[in-house]
């Protein structure tokens, strides 16, 4: 399919689903006070590949990003709430130990890039069109 339409309505803060767009996963997570607030708080000019959060999202609180990493294209852990998040709080590679923040920004290990944005657009406040 080229796009995908995702309900967000059951997605309570905290929690995040996956869905599938193009035959890759793509990670939709509802983000805490905090979380939005940890990302915010970042020196964009430490960062490796050096990104606001407000460049990284449309609507505070709804992160959405390709969970692929970009390292070696596995898949990071960090979608369930018993996943290891990392040491930043966003998601954890397990091939090879990359962490990326709540803004999916990558912050150690051997990843290069942030997790990409896809295309997307809220369609209305419960409704996210993903490609
Ligand atoms: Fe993720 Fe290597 S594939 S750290």
């Amino acid at each position: 399919l080229a796009s995908v339409d995702v309900d967000v309505t059951h997605v309570a803060e905290g929690q995040a689903v996956t869905v599938m767009w193009r035959g890759k996963p793509v990670f939709v997570r509802h983000r805490t006070a905090k979380e939005i607030e940890e990302a915010k708080a970042v020196n964009v000019s430490e960062l490796r590949d050096p990104q606001t959060d407000q460049a990284r999202v449309q609507r505070e609180p709804w992160l959405v990003v390709v969970g692929i990493c970009t390292h070696l294209g596995c898949v990071p852990l960090g979608q369930k709430p018993t996943d290891p998040r990392g040491e930043f709080g966003g998601w954890f590679c397990p091939c090879h130990g990359s962490a990326y923040d709540t803004a999916g920004r990558i912050r150690r290990g051997p990843a290069p890039l942030n997790l990409a944005v896809p295309e997307y657009a809220f369609r209305s406040d419960t409704q996210i069109r993903i490609g």
